[in-house]
């Protein structure tokens, strides 16, 4: 079988942006039932301690309050589990929300007041006295320096740092060059657009539907049979779109647990929406203190590299993410050792956040060649392609494809980095320094056991369906080109459905897998559809196509064609008809080789020219340009990937500028847990991004040559920004984000 290529590769608009912009689209806190009731949490005032009473009766008091939830009264229909981890979780023991009177963390729920309205619910909330016993919060991560460990267990998915090769510490002591120095990544939260909500609709008899702001609905619903000890067939958990993730949706939160718990306890509809300021009460990037120490030639070629890095996470759980291995895979380097810990604070548990791990450990790395870059002489760019690897020397395996040196020469090219001058302070524009720096990105090339499905019905009609998220990615338009291709149809006559456990199961959409995942599920969905039409075609009375062979017909125009002779092909709704059956259809699965996972490494790359405009006097930094050459395999739709990419930089801007949320440590409290204080780039942050793909072919990665794009744009930007910074100014900020006042 041949398949066309009218619209895999291709630049195709959103066929989910009609219903985005007219509103037709709808979120977890938009769906409604008979006899909803609305649920406002409690904060805790405090981050450390016990509570020593709780006063509801002035909310109870309140016409309209239904209930106020508390751990006093918290229904016994939950936490029969108490063990149970989601699929996210890192190891430890979850934070149970109304678990017990012990506060751990600043802002956790300690009510839930659930009411007729939402303003009624509101106003309780405001009436409900909690008394603490308050104790002395323990979140200066520095000051945790020194009980930092290596985590006792490795949390599923994430590799710890590889063995140490050579001897590290004696190549840097002989190193005729040597850079070190120490770097931190802030505590960032991920603010998307939507808060977290959910809507918890009761069916009646146990039964629920729950409407979720989720990226990976089968985790949710495992979550909440396990907690609550419910049944898969009596709970379906709904997300087909989302208002933003990078991540927060990963990982069930709290207010969808308060939400079943009431649910559950009044035997009625709940929804419970999160504010913005509680936002900052859950998962988050942590905080992490690097060193870095890289010992070269005097032209640069490293011969001995150290990374160290030390994480924050919370007292109950150990969350871990891969930020120092990068270091030791990136650049050819005989001598290499690597370390991870994690010190424990009273904040709530780190989560996952766009390219976790690697926007920090690949920040640290990068700032470093910048300065070896300046230690040497040598051009930023030349330091890097003298020290290319052609191998993963972490793993000591070949990459399935590495078309990095193209994102240099390619990137470089578009940018103009030859006009570069390498002398600090060098370039000016009027009153401004201007700045050019780069660095390298790189994320790991996931794919994922997955299934869709896939149907066809004779009016030409193909129905895709699978249960993984669109989290504003563009995966409902990727997976609509690729059954529209497969097929050999129009993409008007295609549909596909998302996020819904009622559809065949996909992983929770992440890791930037879900293109190499779901959508070679759905090309195998479809390839099990044209089998089946094909051998309805074959077995017509006088078929043109009685003798001809799967493997030579194409699916194009609504037929399946066999070479260019006109008269020898069939309408797909003519083969449908005459198999005598109201649709075809398939369910395929598709996993990934584990051959080739034991094999070869596959990551994507990126190279990254920033251009910076710095006003000294005001301390402004302006990042006027940038230039991302991203090599990811094959690209399915060139305008979703270059959104991909764009708002990958855009974040990476909004780390190395803005992006931080600060703790306040005598309270333990995030000070600035709002839009007015915690700063995200805005449109006007945000000038000329030019997005680029190099050409990469890749037969090994996955079954289409599909790498993924939702990670890689961030990785390497903030760093990338730093070093512009740097070369504008001649100050070397190691410290993100680079406010104004580090400058000045
Ligand atoms: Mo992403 S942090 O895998 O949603």
């Amino acid at each position: 079988m041949a398949t066309t290529s009218l619209y895999v590769g291709t630049a195709q608009s959103r066929v989910d942006g009609p219903a985005k912009v007219t509103g037709a689209a709808k979120y977890a806190a938009e769906y409604t039932a008979p006899d909803l009731a609305y649920g406002v949490v409690v904060s805790s005032a405090i981050t450390k301690g016990r509570i020593t009473a709780i006063d509801a009766a002035a909310a109870q008091a309140v016409p309209g309050v239904i209930k106020v939830l508390t751990h006093e009264n918290r229904p016994r229909t939950a936490w029969l589990d108490y063990n149970y981890r989601d699929q996210v979780a890192p190891p430890g023991s979850p934070f149970r929300a109304l678990g017990g009177p012990e506060i751990v963390y600043g802002g956790q729920p300690v009510a839930l007041v659930v009411a007729e309205s939402f303003e009624l619910a509101r106003y309780g909330a405001s009436l409900v006295r909690v008394t603490y016993a308050e104790d002395v919060p323990n979140t200066d991560l520095e000051k945790n320096r020194e009980a930092a460990y290596v985590p006792p267990k490795k949390r599923s998915g994430i590799k710890p740092p590889p063995d140490p090769r050579g001897d590290a510490e004696g190549a840097l002591e002989r190193a005729p060059v040597r850079v070190r120095q120490s770097y931190k990544q802030a505590m960032e939260h991920h603010n998307p657009m939507e808060p977290h909500a959910s809507t918890v609709v009761w069916q009646g008899e146990g039964k629920l539907t729950v409407h979720d702001k989720i990226q990976g609905v089968n985790n949710t619903q495992a979550y909440i049979c396990s907690v609550f000890n419910l049944k898969p067939e009596d709970v379906r958990v709904i997300s087909p779109y989302i208002g933003g993730g990078f991540g927060s949706g990963l990982r069930p939160q709290y207010q969808l647990f308060l939400a079943v718990a009431a649910a559950l306890d009044l035997k009625r509809s709940v929804r419970v929406v999160l504010t913005r300021d509680q936002m900052f009460t859950f998962g988050y990037r942590p905080e992490t203190l690097q060193t870095v120490a890289l010992g070269a030639d005097a032209e640069g070629r490293l011969q001995a590299l150290t990374h160290d890095a030390i994480a924050g996470t919370s007292t109950f759980e150990d969350y871990q993410e891969t930020v120092v291995n990068w270091s030791g895979l990136l650049y050819h380097c005989p001598n290499v050792r690597l370390d991870y810990k994690l010190a424990k604070i009273d904040t709530y548990t780190p989560a996952d956040m766009r390219a976790p791990g690697a926007v920090t450990g690949v920040y640290a790395l990068e700032v470093a060649m910048d300065e070896l870059a300046y230690a040497t002489g040598v051009d930023p760019m030349t330091l890097r392609l003298r020290n290319y690897a052609e191998r993963d020397e972490g793993e000591g395996k070949d990459f399935t494809s590495k078309a990095l040196r193209a994102c240099y020469e390619e990137g470089a090219a578009r940018f103009g980095w030859e006009r570069r001058s390498m002398a600090p302070r060098s370039m000016r524009e009027g009153r401004e320094l201007v700045g050019w720096g780069m660095a390298t990105g790189v994320w790991e090339a996931y794919m994922m056991k997955s299934s869709a499905s896939a149907r066809l019905t004779p009016d030409g009609r193909l129905a895709l369906a699978c249960s993984t998220a669109d989290l504003g990615t563009g995966t409902y338009t990727i997976l609509t080109q690729i059954g529209a291709d497969a097929l050999g149809l129009p993409i008007e006559r295609v549909t596909t459905r998302l996020g819904d456990t009622a559809l065949p199961e996909a992983p929770l959409a992440g890791g930037s897998w879900t293109a190499a995942s779901s959508g070679s599920a759905v090309q195998s969905a479809c390839r099990s559809v044209a089998e089946q039409v094909f051998g309805f075609a074959r077995r017509m009375d006088d078929s043109p196509l009685a003798n001809a062979d799967f493997a030579h017909v194409t699916f194009a125009g609504g037929e399946i064609r066999l070479g260019s002779d006109p008269s020898r092909k069939v309408s797909l709704a003519d083969a449908i008809r005459a198999g005598g059956v109201e649709a075809v259809e398939a369910t395929e699965t598709v996993k990934p080789s584990m051959l080739n996972n034991l094999r070869y490494s596959a990551y994507t790359h990126s190279a990254v020219f920033v251009e910076v405009k710095v006003d000294e006097d005001l301390g402004v930094v302006r990042v006027t340009r940038v230039v991302s050459a991203v090599a990811a395999g094959r690209i399915l739709n060139l305008k979703t990937a270059r959104s991909q990419i764009m708002g990958g930089v855009v974040m990476g801007i909004g780390a190395a500028l803005e992006e931080e949320s600060m703790l306040d440590h005598t309270l333990g409290r995030i000070m600035n847990h709002n839009f007015g204080e915690y700063h995200v780039p805005v449109n006007a942050d945000i000038h000329d991004i030019d997005v680029l793909f190099v050409e990469e072919h890749d037969d090994k990665v996955s079954p289409m040559g599909v790498k993924g794009l939702g990670e890689i744009g961030i990785v390497g930007a903030a760093a990338a920004v730093a070093n512009a910074v740097f070369h504008a100014t001649g100050k070397r900020v190691r410290e993100l984000p680079i406010t104004i006042d580090k400058l000045l």
